[in-house]
């Protein structure tokens, strides 16, 4: 098979290399792709959201199949311009992507199915807003509805902090058209997971359970990124929170979306609170997370692109989904200063010692090569992963790997997975 991936971040990385393992790839293309995915895949240089220049490029490679990674073209209907042209797609089509696209969307889905969540309402009237909080308890939840880059959602603690919040994101546009309508949500407490899930239309398979990092420094201090860390599985992650789940939230989700006429088939991420009175949905994202791809895949048994093939076919309930019997921690090296301002363009030394060395991967984010050698280019540099046993070894083995490689103003959390001490 040809297979062509849409991205170019971590994730991205780990999906080229999870599908160079499957003796069905033949020749792997990623637009626009990495310094790190070259070693599995030929980058191409498009942008993912040049939706026809990738389909004619697809079209004149005779690609079989095309992966899209990142959330904004699924949202902007790249699967639909494939398919379109008669191109396999793995992912949803722009009225299923809405899951993630909107946030208003979600809820009012969520709603209509009984699928528990946060009790909220939504606004696109900045007055109207404004009128809701003056009766509203504290701390309160304000998200934009559409993609922002994972900043959109601000916790306020006070009536004063929630109007700003109201002001900047509809009235001063913080996140441009993404705050036109915003939801206003009650404030849950409780464990955070993350269950990624294939899904054919009908079928839905869950994969194992990780947890992610998104604030920037140790102790959940610092502003929220893009993430941090990640490890799999999630001890907290029980059989019973599964249980429930699988009947409440995950196979009522895949229906709720083919009774509206917005049949999914792709990945669909559920961000989960583990509250007092049970799982919540804290949002739906319609791709693999960043970086919960990159110890969710390093895991999975399974082919990659047999799977993701039944869910194009619709024959996902003849895969038997399997994950080994172990732990991943991924630790994020990020450029000292992020994700407010940081240098780019030192030289990583060290790339070389993940070679052939088994359970280790590196990832890369945000890299470039130059006639230097691979230098840093972005704000999140490489993801660290390493397997274990269990996630006391994964972590273990993780921060060892950690220090295999090197560049100036390195920068990472030297808690991830710490929360597996209170398990
Ligand atoms: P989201 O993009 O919806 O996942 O929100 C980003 C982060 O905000 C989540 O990972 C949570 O940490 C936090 N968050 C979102 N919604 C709520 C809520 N209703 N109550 C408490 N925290 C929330
Ligand atoms: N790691 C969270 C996300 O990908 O949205």
């Amino acid at each position: 098979m040809k297979v062509l991936i849409v991205g170019s971040g971590g994730r991205e990385h780990a999906i080229a290399w999870k599908v160079a393992q499957s003796p069905r790839a033949e020749e792997i293309y990623c637009a626009p792709g990495n310094a790190g995915i070259e070693e599995y895949a030929q980058c191409v240089d498009i942008g993912a959201m040049e939706f026809e220049k990738l389909a004619d490029f697809a079209q004149e490679k005779g690609i079989d199949l095309t992966i899209i990674g990142m959330d904004d073209p699924l949202v902007g209907g790249i699967v639909d311009v494939f398919e379109d042209r008669g191109l396999r797609v793995f992912g949803p089509r722009k009225n299923a992507a809405i899951l993630e696209g909107s946030k208003a969307f979600s809820k009012d889905l969520m709603k209509k199915y009984g699928i528990p969540t946060a009790a909220y309402e939504n606004f696109d009237d900045p007055q109207k807003a404004l009128a809701y909080l003056e009766t509203a308890r504290f701390p309160i939840v304000l998200k934009a509805d559409g993609l922002a880059l994972g900043k959109g959602v601000l916790i306020c603690n006070t009536l004063q902090e929630a109007q700003e919040g109201v002001r900047s994101i509809m009235m001063d546009k913080k996140f441009g058209s993404a705050g036109n309508t915003m939801v206003i949500e009650e404030f849950m407490t409780g464990r955070e997971v993350s269950v990624l899930s294939y899904v054919d239309g009908k079928t839905i398979k869950t994969m194992t359970s990780a947890q992610d990092h998104k604030r920037a420094q140790d102790g959940d201090q610092g502003l929220n990124t893009g993430g941090m860390g990640t490890f799999s599985p999630s001890p907290f992650y029980t059989k019973e929170v599964d249980e429930f789940c699988k009947s409440h939230i995950y196979q009522a989700t895949v229906d709720a979306m083919a009774k509206e006429g917005r049949e999914f088939k792709g990945i669909i991420f559920f961000g989960l609170m583990l509250t007092k009175d049970g799982p919540r949905v804290l949002e739906y994202n319609a791709r693999f997370g960043d970086p919960e791809a990159q110890v969710v895949l390093p895991r999975m048994k399974n082919d990659i692109l047999e799977v993701m093939e039944a869910c194009v076919d619709g024959t996902l309930d003849q895969v038997d989904l399997q994950f080994e019997d172990n732990a991943a921690v991924c630790v994020v090296l990020a450029s000292d200063g992020y994700p407010v301002s940081y240098e780019k363009g030192y030289v990583i030394r060290g790339l070389e010692n993940f070679k052939d060395k088994d359970g280790y991967y590196v990832f890369h984010a945000g890299t470039k090569k130059t006639d230097k050698g691979i230098v840093t280019n972005g704000g999140r540099v490489l993801g660290v992963t390493a397997k274990g046993k269990d996630l006391k070894e994964a972590r273990a083995n993780a921060y060892e790997a950690v220090k295999l490689v090197e560049f100036d103003n390195k920068y990472y959390r030297h808690d991830i997975g710490k929360a597996i001490d209170e398990a």
